[in-house]
């Protein structure tokens, strides 16, 4: 039984509908402080709990005999996190000290964790971001997320845990449109609900030394970073027999250097520790992003240019070689799919008055 804490959330209910395909037990932890009901299956238990809540949270553990944890529970506004610092160490850092109390009290040991990008903060240059590049978060969000993977590094060998850390890079799109994404921190939304209220899209700078001047990012479909928590399951389960990638070879042992967390070499050959990132490896600039999103409309997108936001890089870019290694996991859908299946779920978002 996998429990999947933000099980009510944007990736949450992806994740949730991609253990269940594979023929897992999945059961949800989430506070609803911004999930929604009705993003969880039926046929799924929904625990209201918040994974502060340290007791409570052992004991949907214990009850329901729970063997592992997918745990997506966070604040993800890193703007907002500046605003609210201490919020957000108290929401993210200290979720990720009460859930691993809570599975030290139930005996679980197996955990795969939502990382994000923006542990790198900025990029030294414009090569794609390996696992080993500077760790270096520009706001109290990714070194909230830092923070939860060295606590889950440290705390490894004493609790016996098999973890993997995800380093989610931009993620868009959606499996369903009842599905979508109802936040609007990320460039698609952003430029969806723009268009939606008649107003231009912003382009923030035109003059990075990009070969359109827009900055580039690398966007990965929401379905396809579900399908890397079903891989991460198995990695820690020590069980990557059906690898989601038959062309991937996965690693003969759990635990090698491939996946390893740097400078963790794990007690014993049959614990795994790894840090990986996932994204598609391919960069798109603001301005193809826009192209998508018009071609996804069927009308062009009205825009406008604005100055640089300061602290936003060039390029962001991943290196998914480690991913595909370990967890022979690769992305499939690109940014078309992405864009078309977002534009897709306004429909819904306007029904419901989420737009
Ligand atoms: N969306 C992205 O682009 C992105 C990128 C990198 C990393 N991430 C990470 O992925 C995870 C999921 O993000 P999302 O986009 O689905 O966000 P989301 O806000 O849609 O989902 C988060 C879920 O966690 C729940 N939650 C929040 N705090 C909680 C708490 N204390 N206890 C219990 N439940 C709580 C919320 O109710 C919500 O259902 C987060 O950890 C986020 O930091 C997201």
């Amino acid at each position: 039984m996998w429990l999947v804490t933000g099980g009510a959330g944007y990736i949450g209910a992806h994740v949730v509908r991609a253990l269940l395909a594979d023929g897992q037990r999945v059961v949800v932890a989430d506070d609803l402080s911004d999930g929604l009901v009705a993003r969880v299956p039926d046929g799924v238990q929904l625990n209201i709990v918040s994974v502060l809540e340290t007791e409570a949270l052992a004991q949907v553990m214990t009850d329901l005999g729970v063997e592992g944890v997918v745990h997506l529970a966070a604040k993800k506004a890193a703007g907002d996190s500046v605003d609210q610092p201490i919020y957000y160490h108290q929401q993210n850092t200290g979720g990720v000290l009460s859930l691993l109390t809570a599975m030290e009290m139930a005996g679980v040991a197996k955990l795969v964790y939502s990382s994000s990008a923006a542990v790198y903060g900025e990029p030294v240059d414009d090569r794609p971001l390996t696992e080993d590049s500077r760790t270096s978060p520009t706001n109290p969000y990714g070194s909230s997320k830092l923070i939860g993977e060295m606590m889950i590094r440290d705390c490894a060998p004493a609790l016996g845990l098999s973890w993997a850390a995800l380093r989610y890079f931009n993620v868009a799109g959606c499996g369903a449109d009842e599905l979508s994404d109802t936040s609007a921190n990320n460039l698609i939304p952003m430029l969806l609900r723009a268009h939606v209220a008649g107003r231009p899209g912003q382009i923030f700078g035109t003059d990075y030394p990009t070969p359109d001047g827009t900055c580039i990012r690398d966007y990965i479909h929401v379905v396809d970073l579900a399908e890397a928590h079903v891989a991460a399951c198995r990695l820690v389960s020590g069980d990557l027999s059906a690898a989601p990638d038959p062309a991937l070879r996965p690693p003969s042992a759990p635990g090698q250097a491939a996946g390893q967390a740097p400078g963790q070499a794990p007690a014993d050959s049959a614990r795994v520790g790894a840090i990986l990132n996932i994204g598609t490896g391919r960069g798109s600039s603001v301005r193809e992003v826009i192209d998508s999103v018009s071609r996804a409309l069927g009308a062009p997108l009205a825009v406008e240019e604005s100055p640089r936001r300061p602290g936003d890089p060039s390029m962001v870019q991943a290196d998914p070689t480690r991913a595909a290694e370990v967890l022979g996991w690769r992305s499939h859908y690109d940014l078309d799919d992405m864009t078309s299946s977002a534009v897709s779920g306004l429909t819904w978002l306007s029904a419901t008055g989420r737009i």
